[in-house]
């Protein structure tokens, strides 16, 4: 006698039945990338498929995403001005600020989460505020990300998600909303976030990689594993909401770590290396498109709840014209 797996496979239905792992729409995040300027849907030569949109275009992105049930986007700004202490992130008239009130002027429902980080808003590009020796300051930094929070608060954003890896800043976040009486306003901590080479077409997309150095003093070094439950434990005790692993395919143990070791809800950020490594490789024709999905339902697989990915619209599409 040995064990006949087959047996359940041989039959659609038996498939169906013992399929573990199902991904829906609404456990997708959308990123969506806004430029200043006016009539603006250009294609990121590094993120094919992927849009600047201006504030005046943004119903469309939204529409597309209303048509195929996405119902969450995470929104990353771009703004002319730059400056050292990145002033723009905080403006209330800033890009970011004029995108969330658009969004929820044109869908109240479309949740509408803010990356609060300074790197898009900074002439040096670094996550921070700099020493006189180049060195991202991490407490200088907290009010800033405060001021950021605060501002996206008083436009209308429905969670937001630091991204500074700076230590504290899930605390500081918390008080600054708290004290304003924004007590249910969510926040989650891009709590174990890597200094991963699988950003570099982000970076292009933002105008957001550091003029010298690296990020590495800040962001995680990617060979720690043990590493990243210690940084989760800390934005759990400071108040997140929801945890983050960031990247997502490269760091499949740690997202199943975070599982396993705390009983929080986990994002897992599909990032935008691993998006436009399997956008060619598809549009190649090396690999077939059913390796997005695979993709995906792995990273759900692990234990994530929900996925921040550069592949929600097209992804809830598909299965939408599957089910006609
Ligand atoms: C900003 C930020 C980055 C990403 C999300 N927020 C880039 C970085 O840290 O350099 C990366 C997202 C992606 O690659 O898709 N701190
Ligand atoms: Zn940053």
């Amino acid at each position: 006698m040995f064990y006949r797996g087959r047996r359940l496979r041989n039959n659609e239905v038996t498939r169906g039945l013992m399929r573990e792992t199902h991904l829906h729409a609404n456990q997708l995040i959308y990123p969506i990338f806004v430029v200043e300027g006016e009539n603006i849907k250009n294609e990121i030569s590094s993120l094919k498929g992927i849009y600047h949109y201006s504030v005046d275009r943004l119903a469309e992105v939204v529409k597309e995403m209303q048509e195929v049930g996405v119902k969450a986007c995470i929104l990353f700004g771009i703004p002319e001005h730059k400056d050292a202490c990145g002033s723009q992130a905080y403006d209330e008239h800033g890009i970011l600020q004029q995108a969330i009130r658009k969004i929820k002027e044109i869908d109240p429902s479309m949740y509408v989460i803010g990356d609060v980080c300074m790197c898009e808003y900074t002439d040096h590009g670094h996550c921070g505020i700099l020493d006189e020796h180049g060195q991202v300051l991490n407490d200088a930094t907290l009010p800033y990300l405060q001021k950021i929070t605060l501002s996206y608060a008083n436009s209308g954003v429905d969670m937001v998600a630091p991204s500074a890896m700076m230590d504290g800043e899930i605390a500081a976040m918390r008080q600054i909303l708290d004290e304003n009486g924004y007590y249910d306003l969510p926040i989650m901590g891009y709590s174990a976030k890597y200094a991963s080479a699988y950003y570099g077409p982000f970076r292009e997309a933002a105008h957001s990689a550091p003029a010298f150095g690296n990020r590495s003093t800040y962001q995680m070094d990617v060979a720690n594993g043990q590493e990243a439950l210690r940084e989760i434990a800390a934005d759990i005790d400071e108040g997140a909401d929801i945890i983050m692993v960031k990247p997502a395919l490269a760091f499949l143990d740690v997202i199943k770590e975070a599982k396993l070791n705390f009983n929080m809800p986990i994002c897992a950020y599909n990032v935008s290396g691993e998006y436009a490594m399997l956008k060619m490789a598809v549009e190649q024709g090396l690999m077939k498109e059913s390796v997005i999905e695979e993709s995906l339902l792995a990273i759900k697989r692990a234990g994530a709840d929900m996925i921040i990915t550069y592949f929600a619209i097209d992804i809830a599409r598909k299965w939408k014209d599957e089910q006609n």
